[in-house]
């Protein structure tokens, strides 16, 4: 696969409260990517970071009796010590009351507002408080919205509606550009509809903790159009060129189904509108539901990542979030699908392998990694998976189907299981010890493959394997155990855990 630059964003997450686990899952999501990624060679910039103005972080600091910047800043070290804690390498977190992007989204208005796509009308409508923004008198209707009320208000516009036709036409000729296809009908089919134009200001009076309009001092910035642009001025845009020219066009938008309409269609336009190539691909994931509703806070059924972490380790709480969701469809968290997964893909399949081999290995071998001897036609389904494995897993991080590659990372595991079952060294080890030897080698070659895979998912445990079998820093191929080395002693990788009585 031809190395490349390889830029990924996750969506900047509120600073309304503390994170929990869907903002963990499309974070840990980004870093899978990235980590895949650069053991494929890649240079990768992986951004994320925090959205930390408009009327809902406002309101936050206002219940408990802060300034919002002073509201920010002591929530801001909760997501960053999280993500330490997850294990999350990204290479830029972006705060949006940062001067860097600050300056960026108001020379961005100026711009916008200079070539006549900005201008100023009285506005009549229904406004969401909950979702910032005015709604149609259809979903007004449609019962979908709460905290509704009627606001008439001089406001500016930003013309979007100008760009409806260009941008029907960038998806429909950019087959990957919105992703899953079901994502891009929908938006389609919303496209439809004449776009309206996007009021971009909000009136001081009402809501003051936002980015000032550079033309108009009595008004803040509408919390999007300020929010989408961290995907600019992140990577350097109107202040290092250089920097951005080697990231832009993004390559990928992580994104939430919940937050489809603003990625896909104001990003879109504004971008547009700049005069600035559209990222080329933008990937909605499904939600975690509990039950069959979404995760999230004011329903109060959400799951604490930290208190997972604390419980089970960071490696199986990234494992299962990886394993569990198809992307771009909604997956059930439960704690019974948890365990469940975490027995028999990680305790049964790939502890187990380890525990065996090095049993072995320390009974027939005194813990010394034997030599493999010459292959016979038994080896050969185990030799010719590992040399299939490493194009097989690219190619399904490349469709960004990570489920599909950890699956096919584990069916290598399934299969050496099965191989150690037909081969059964400890048997063979009675008659002919150089048998089981290159049984042994084969099988633990196996299993190092399979850590080094699995890195990008589980850093911790896969690196615990391969201190086990003096073969850190080996790459993917075939044959790169070294025999003569002595196994390091190791505790049991994943001990079975318990299905909790009801
Ligand atoms: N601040 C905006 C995004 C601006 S991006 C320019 C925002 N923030 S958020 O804090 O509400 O987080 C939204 C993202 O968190 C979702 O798009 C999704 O990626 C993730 N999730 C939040 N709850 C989730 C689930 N229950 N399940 C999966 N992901 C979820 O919207």
């Amino acid at each position: 696969m031809a190395q490349k630059n390889f830029y990924l964003t996750t969506p900047i997450y509120y600073v309304n409260d503390e994170p929990h686990i869907g903002h963990a899952y499309t974070t840990i999501l980004a870093d899978v990517i990235s980590r895949f990624h650069r053991a494929n060679g890649d240079e990768v910039f992986f951004l994320t970071g925090l959205d930390e103005h408009g009327q809902k972080v406002q309101q936050a600091a206002e219940k408990r009796g802060r300034q919002p910047q002073e509201h920010c800043d002591l929530l801001a070290p909760r997501f960053i010590q999280l993500w330490e804690k997850l294990e999350i390498k990204y290479d830029d977190f972006i705060r949006t009351t940062q001067e860097r992007h600050t300056r960026i989204v108001q020379q961005v208005l100026q711009d916008v507002y200079d070539k006549d796509d900005i201008y100023m009308a009285e506005y009549e409508g229904w406004y969401s408080v909950s979702e910032e923004r005015f709604i149609t008198d259809t979903e007004k209707d449609s019962g979908e919205f709460r905290d509704i009320k009627k606001i008439q208000e001089k406001n500016y516009f930003f013309k979007m509606s100008k760009y409806q036709d260009r941008l029907i036409e960038h998806i429909q000729s950019n087959p990957e550009f919105i992703q899953p296809e079901h994502r891009k009908n929908e938006i389609l089919g919303f496209l439809r509809q004449p776009l309206n134009d996007l009021c971009i200001s909000r009136p001081k009076s009402r809501m003051s903790w936002g980015i000032d309009l550079p033309f108009d001092d009595e008004y803040v910035t509408y919390v999007w159009f300020d929010a989408l642009l961290n995907y600019v001025s992140g990577p350097g845009y109107g202040s290092d060129e250089a920097k951005f020219n080697k990231w832009w066009p993004a390559d990928v938008h992580l994104i939430g189904k919940d937050i489809l309409t603003t990625h896909c269609v104001y990003w879109p336009t504004m971008l547009f509108s700049m005069g600035v190539e559209l990222p080329k691909t933008i990937f909605a994931h499904g939600w975690w539901l509990t039950g069959d509703t979404k995760m999230s806070k004011s329903l109060g059924n959400v799951v604490n990542p930290l208190d997972l972490i604390d419980e089970y380790g960071v490696d199986p709480v990234r494992y299962y979030l990886m394993s569990e969701m198809v992307l771009g469809q909604d997956a059930n968290f439960t704690m019974e699908s948890f365990i469940k997964r975490f027995n028999s893909d990680l305790a049964n399949d790939f502890g187990n392998l380890l525990n065996r081999v090095s049993g072995l290995i320390g009974k027939y071998f005194d813990g010394v990694i034997p030599e493999l001897g010459e292959l016979t036609p038994s080896e050969q389904p185990v030799v010719e998976k590992i040399n299939a494995l490493e194009s097989q897993v690219a190619e399904s991080i490349n469709q960004l189907k990570v489920q599909e590659a950890v699956d096919q990372i584990l069916q290598l595991v399934r299969l050496v299981n099965k191989y150690m079952e037909e081969q059964a060294p400890w048997r063979v080890a009675k008659e002919d010890l150089s048998a089981a030897g290159r049984i042994l080698y084969t099988a633990t070659e196996a299993l190092r493959v399979v850590a080094v895979h699995l890195t990008a998912v589980m850093p911790d445990k896969t690196r615990t394997v391969l201190e086990v079998l003096g073969a850190l820093g080996t790459g993917s191929q075939w044959g790169q155990l070294t025999s003569g080395t002595k196994l390091k002693e190791h505790d049991a990788l994943f001990p079975r855990l318990e299905l909790p009585a009801e």
